[in-house]
């Protein structure tokens, strides 16, 4: 038997502590949340994804009376980008939420399986870590790669 251990390592920072260019990104996330269609669970999240040529693409989730028809904040924003920008890298994500209390959730809202797989192809596509900042109301998480949130993932057949 062989034992292996995985570590995701995790920055918490405040949000003095980002740069300029991650309080520009994490302000983004926040403002997408507006854009959520969330009739059914009331969970509002946001997405904000800064590609290598500049630009920014947001997402929010899009819910559905056929509930599997919705679609998470993450995804939005990824297929959104890939779809406008072809081929160009992402550098870094960042993702917000406000709860069914109507305020921004205490604790950094982390991206579902499904949003980890989708975002984890468009890392490979960039051929260099993506980072990631899951936002909490007054600590966000500061992670290297989605790899690092996704690891033993599923990446060819
Ligand atoms: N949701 C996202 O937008 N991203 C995630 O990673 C997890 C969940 C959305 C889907 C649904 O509209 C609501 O949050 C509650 O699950």
């Amino acid at each position: 038997m062989r034992k292996i251990e995985i570590i995701t390592p995790v920055e918490a920072k405040s949000y003095d502590e980002l740069t300029d260019s991650d309080r520009r990104l994490v302000d983004l996330a926040r403002r997408a949340t507006e854009g959520s269609y969330a009739p059914y669970s009331h969970f509002r999240v946001g997405a904000a994804i800064l590609l290598a040529n500049g630009e920014i693409a947001v997402g929010a989730n899009q819910e559905n009376a056929a509930f599997p028809s919705g679609m998470c904040a993450e995804r939005s924003a990824c297929y959104w980008a890939g779809a406008n920008y072809p081929g160009v890298a992402f550098e870094k994500i960042a993702i917000a939420a406000v709860g069914t209390d109507g305020l921004p959730t205490p604790q950094p809202c982390a991206p579902c399986g499904a949003c980890r797989q989708a975002l984890l192809e468009y890392e490979t596509l960039a051929g260099h870590d993506v980072e990631v900042l899951l936002v909490g109301a007054s600590e966000i998480y500061s992670l290297p790669s989605v790899a690092s949130l996704l690891p033993l993932a599923f990446s060819e057949f």
